[in-house]
């Protein structure tokens, strides 16, 4: 079979399912800017609110979400003339593809994925059937657009895997080289960004505890606050990365820091060997302070015009449409679909 050649062509999404963290930020959202500056690769971003409902979001807050995921978008620097931002249910070819996948996918894969195991939880039975098959959406996501190449943080790893098992499983149970084989984007300093009050775990927006993450929409203050109330260990900073083993809160704010000056890990601590967490953690504040209050400031400002939010959204839904539209027909008929 003749290989095809794909255009090089970037997706990624975000679930409006709370407000944007730091993790989200520096794992994802720095990443689809740097790519979309670069100019070598068509960008798609998307607010994938089919993917929120999987678990339970009131409407009013779901809507609110949306619009301040895409202001939280635009603030980061996505320009809505070079990328194309969407909300996924605007775009209904992913729910579409999604079904095909769904008859692609098996259930022994779905069931292997840990996002579904974690937040699954005790009660699978109780669990909705959107959450088991959530990874069959997100390669409907990216397939509808034949992205090659998808920007995430580390989390995500697993998911992306399973996207190039649908699209090798419908290539070749059909007989076609028709979707490509996406490639994982994963870079930076923070690929997996900690909580503030425990370094083993994941910063999420679904944490209890707010002081365990930044959200974009936090105040100078309150950013300076849990940077300096964040756990550390008693020692004082080590002059190369070796001296971070078994040290995850350590580690984590140095990540943080080396992400947000866009340097390395390195670089950050030759800078600063030996010095005392209680001084890093006010330089690693004022860093952050700096580098966020405009993007949240910026947010704020959009939010003061949501229709021109929704402008947007159904100007860059009806851009995506060119793309997903052929290539849903295509999948058609390629599946035997009378049309
Ligand atoms: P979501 O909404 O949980 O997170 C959005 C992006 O932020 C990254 N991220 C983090 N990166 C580093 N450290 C953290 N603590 C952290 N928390 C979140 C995530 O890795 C992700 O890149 N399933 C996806 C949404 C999705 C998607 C897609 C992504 C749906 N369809 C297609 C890519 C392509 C999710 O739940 O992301």
């Amino acid at each position: 079979m003749t290989q095809t050649t794909f255009t090089p062509r970037v997706f990624s999404g975000i679930q409006p399912s709370g407000g944007l963290t730091l993790g989200n930020y520096l794992g994802a959202m720095k990443n689809f800017t740097t790519m979309q500056d670069a100019g070598t690769h068509e960008t798609v971003y998307c607010m994938v609110d089919m993917h929120a409902i999987t678990v339970w979001q009131d409407p009013a807050a779901l809507k609110r979400n949306t619009r301040e995921l895409c202001a939280g978008f635009l603030a980061s620097g996505i320009d809505p003339e070079k990328s194309i931002l969407i909300n996924q249910s605007q775009v209904p070819e992913h729910a579409q593809l999604a079904w095909i996948f769904n008859c692609v996918a098996r259930m022994g894969w779905m069931g292997r994925m840990t996002q579904w195991k974690d937040k699954s939880g005790e009660n699978a039975e109780g669990a909705s059937l959107g959450l088991f098959a959530y990874p069959a959406l997100m390669a409907a996501d990216i397939l509808i657009y034949h992205a090659t190449h998808v920007p995430v943080g580390d989390d995500q790893k697993q998911h992306l895997e399973l996207t190039r098992d649908i699209a090798t499983k419908f290539n070749h149970d059909y007989g076609v080289d028709f979707f490509p084989i996406t490639e994982p984007v994963i870079r930076g300093a923070a690929t997996r960004v900690m909580s503030l009050r425990d370094g083993t775990k994941k910063m999420s927006k679904s944490d209890p505890v707010d002081a365990s993450r930044i959200n974009l929409t936090d105040d100078a203050d309150a950013i300076a606050k849990k940077f300096r109330k964040a756990k550390t260990d008693p020692d004082p900073l080590p002059g190369t990365p070796e001296g971070l083993e078994g040290r995850p809160d350590a580690r984590n704010l140095v990540n943080i820091y080396a992400a947000l000056s866009d340097t390395s890990v390195e670089e950050v601590l030759a800078a600063n060997d030996g010095k005392m967490f209680g001084y890093f953690k006010q330089d690693l504040a004022d860093l952050a302070v700096a580098r966020l209050t405009p993007v949240s400031s910026e947010m704020s400002r959009l939010m003061e015009d949501p229709a021109e939010i929704d402008r947007i959204l159904a100007r860059g839904a009806e851009r995506a449409r060119e793309i997903t539209a052929p290539i849903l027909a295509r999948t058609y008929e390629i599946v035997g679909m009378v049309r």
